[in-house]
């Protein structure tokens, strides 16, 4: 049983590429073994649902296809059976559809017929199953938290569901289980998972949906080792098993500073190189009077070595500098290391030694370009660390079949923004600060560190966890330093804070964004591609058309009125 992939139409014979789950079978039909399913088989389109009954023949050996696993055999059908006819589908059902996304998302249940597709759900679930196995032996137990609850504040804004038993009273979809997880280790449950769904209404990207799943993990009695230690092995396990690669054992650790100083991201790369270095000791007394001024005003110099950009044209570095001026540099300076020597139009300030100097800094070689940016540390570091992602995608430097998993560690505890008064916290509010920073607190918080991890495979952040302050008092100190009053605190987390003065043991956890470890199981570009119903880049579904406007009555019942937007 099967659909009508493809048909063939040979006068006397009709082949038809049979499809199910597990792929395509040739079958044949011929006037000769029966007249009556040859005659129905004219009538036969692509969709159609078919059983037939038939005899399985190997082929002929000049008709065998070795690009399919059937393609040795054919089968003679005896007997047809339309099961239904279909419509003319609205793509093609091959690896390349031929169609444009929003039409794919409309008609998804035939879009979800596709190999491609298929595979990514099929390898989506068998991790999945993989996951739980792997969890439950390690003796953590599945709890399931509400979906109706309080806002949690993981930075997003959250999906609202109006009550109709209270008026004026709200829902939140919560962004993470992030508090009901403490609460579970506070009620003695020692190792808890949850593969749950998650929503955040926030800015979509190619590897971010309003509503999510994440491996969400919590045990009670652990440090930040024991849960590298917890999930290093299945996260192995999943990249053997599909990608057939190997890690290496332990993941590499690089602290926040690292990781900001070398590659400009928190979620460095490490596939390739073009590691970012400081060069404001090397240019602080050149005469290039932008670098100059710049570490003379506290400024950075930084650069990196871009390989085999030498050859770039004028157009090439224009454009370069044009991207960096987007990303809001004041410009870019660069020079071209070439078997004649050093090419620039900044070379006759610099001077040829300090060009040599700038080449051994950056481990530059002959064919290579550097760029620089002068500004302050973290416009340079975020303005190189964007190019260099850029730079690899554009100029196809990032091997393939490479996986390359890294820990990014402590974290800064909290941040303020430019012209902000407030501190935020980094990870969230739960966080524990590294135990020498507590006094830290009180002097310069934004130095404090945080008990924060994430886990970052080939610069995507694919999980984040911290190990959470268990102490009444520690947790009140980080709200009121967040400048949450004790009455917002009270209102907003009053059953958190209440608990950790009952015996709440030390804890820690972690999420996986399980949807972003299949993109990377499946070598997916987008998110939407490995779930089976996703939402568009504006958050709404083409299949379902959600969101959609609701009855008077409906609104009613919760208590709501629209705004007449005509006003
Ligand atoms: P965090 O906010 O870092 O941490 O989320 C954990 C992981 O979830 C994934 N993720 C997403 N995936 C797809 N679409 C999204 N919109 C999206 N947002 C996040 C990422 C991310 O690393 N409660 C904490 C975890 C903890 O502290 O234990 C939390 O949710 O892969
Ligand atoms: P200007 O002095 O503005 O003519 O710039 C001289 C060269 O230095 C040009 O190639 C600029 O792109 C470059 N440049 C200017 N500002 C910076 C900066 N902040 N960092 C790096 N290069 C810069």
């Amino acid at each position: 049983m099967g659909w009508v992939h493809r048909r063939r139409d040979h006068g006397g014979l009709i082949f038809i590429d049979l499809r199910d789950h597990t792929g395509v079978t040739q079958i044949v039909f011929n006037p000769d073994i029966d007249t009556a399913s040859h005659t129905d088989a004219h009538t036969l389109r692509s969709e159609y649902v078919l059983e037939i009954m038939g005899m399985v023949m190997i082929r002929p050996e000049e008709t065998e296809n070795p690009t399919i696993s059937t393609g040795a055999i054919e089968v003679f059908v005896n007997q047809l059976d339309i099961l239904n006819t279909s419509k003319t589908p609205p793509f093609l059902l091959e690896d390349d559809p031929g169609a444009d996304e929003p039409v794919r998302m409309k008609y998804r249940y035939i879009d979800l017929r596709r190999a491609p597709m298929q595979r990514a759900l099929r390898l989506r679930h068998e991790s999945l199953h993989m996951i739980r196995d792997y969890f439950h032996a390690q003796g953590m137990i599945e709890v399931e938290t509400p979906i109706l609850t309080k806002s949690t504040p993981e930075g997003a804004r959250d999906y609202l569901v109006p009550s109709r038993t209270h008026p004026g009273e709200f829902f939140a979809l919560p962004q993470s289980p992030q508090l009901f997880k403490q609460l579970l280790m506070i009620s003695g449950m020692d190792r808890y998972y949850q593969v749950a769904r998650c929503f955040r209404d926030e800015d979509l990207r190619m590897d971010r949906q309003p509503e999510f799943t994440q491996i969400d993990i919590e045990c009670a009695f652990v440090d930040r080792d024991d849960m590298f230690t917890l999930i290093e092995p299945i996260i192995t396990k999943l990249v053997k098993e599909f990608r057939t690669l190997d890690l290496p054992q332990p993941f590499p650790r690089m602290s926040y500073q690292e990781a900001m100083d070398s590659y400009g991201s928190d979620k460095p790369d490490l596939r390739y190189g073009m590691v970012l270095r400081d060069v404001s000791h090397i240019v602080a007394e050149s005469g290039f009077k932008v670098f100059k001024d710049a570490v003379a005003k506290d400024r950075v110099v930084k650069g990196l070595a871009i390989s085999g950009m030498a050859t770039a044209s004028r157009g090439e570095t224009d454009g370069l500098t044009t991207s960096a001026q987007k990303l809001g540099a004041k410009g870019l300076a660069w020079i071209k290391v070439t078997d004649t020597g050093f090419e620039s139009p900044i070379l006759k300030f610099l001077g040829e030694t300090v060009a040599q100097e700038l080449a051994k800094a950056l481990e530059a070689a002959v064919g290579d370009l550097m760029i620089f940016v002068a500004d302050r540390y973290d416009v340079a570091v975020s303005v190189l660390g964007s190019l260099r992602v850029d730079v690899a995608e554009q100029r196809n430097v990032i091997p393939k079949d490479t996986v390359r998993p890294l820990w990014v560690t402590d974290f800064p505890l909290v941040e303020k923004g430019p012209g902000d008064h407030r501190y935020t916290a980094i990870h969230h509010p739960f966080t524990a600060p590294l135990d020498e920073d507590l006094d830290t607190l009180d002097s310069d918080p934004t130095q404090a560190k945080a008990k924060a991890y994430d886990l970052v495979i080939n610069g995507f952040e694919i999980g984040g966890g911290s190990i959470r302050i268990h102490k009444h008092d520690v947790q009140q100190k980080m709200l009121t330093l967040l400048g949450i009053s004790e009455d917002e605190a009270q209102a907003k987390f009053g059953f958190l804070l209440g608990a950790l003065e009952y015996g709440a043991p030390p804890h820690g956890g972690i999420a996986i964004g399980f949807d972003r470890l299949v993109m990377l199981l499946t070598e997916a570009s987008s998110i939407r591609d490995v779930v089976a119903f996703p939402k568009t880049q504006s958050a709404t579904c083409p299949l379902t058309d959600a969101p959609s406007p609701v009855s008077p009555a409906q609104l009613l019942e919760v208590h709501l009125k629209t705004l007449d937007r005509t006003k």
